[in-house]
């Protein structure tokens, strides 16, 4: 395992729209792995594959409750509403309030293409759709009011 360098705004790749994993091979446990490393090390929530680098579909995510594993994850179904802080590791010192759907549905695949479908419903809800955006090149600031950097 190795900590990745996460990308901050202002570079391309978090821009991008990311392709989808079609294999479920050493490489993509590395990606797995590296990620859920670097997201610990940055105390992060969640973590994106553009957010190191790589353009795939791909997102960790422990909110405490354990870590979650993410490929080629899809919003199947969303419920009432929460609105609150949000955060980005590769937006450092910046937060803002985001409104989210209070309880999200995603199928997705686990790390050997089998199929998972994971239901959650307040920080864990906010964080399916915060890096599940990631994936398609957008960032919680395109979405927040109220922005605000935090500067010492
Ligand atoms: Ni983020």
């Amino acid at each position: 395992m190795a900590i990745r360098n996460i990308c901050t705004e202002g570079d391309d790749v978090l821009r991008k729209k990311c392709k989808e994993v079609t294999s479920f091979d050493k490489k993509l446990w590395d990606l797995l792995d590296d990620m859920a490393e670097t997201m610990y090390k940055a105390n992060g929530v969640g973590l994106a594959a553009p957010q190191v680098g790589i353009v795939k579909r791909v997102v960790v995510i422990d909110v405490g409750e354990g870590l979650i594993e993410l490929v080629n994850p899809v919003i199947i179904e969303t419920e009432g509403e929460q609105t609150g802080d949000e955060g980005c590791l590769s937006c450092p010192n910046e937060f803002g309030i985001v409104t989210r759907p209070k309880t999200v549905k995603v199928q997705a695949k686990d790390r050997n293409g089998n199929h998972l479908i994971l239901k959650g419903s307040d920080l864990l809800a906010r964080a399916f759709c915060h890096e599940i955006d990631h994936l398609d090149g957008i960032i919680f600031k395109d979405l927040a009011k109220n922005l605000t950097k935090i500067t010492r």
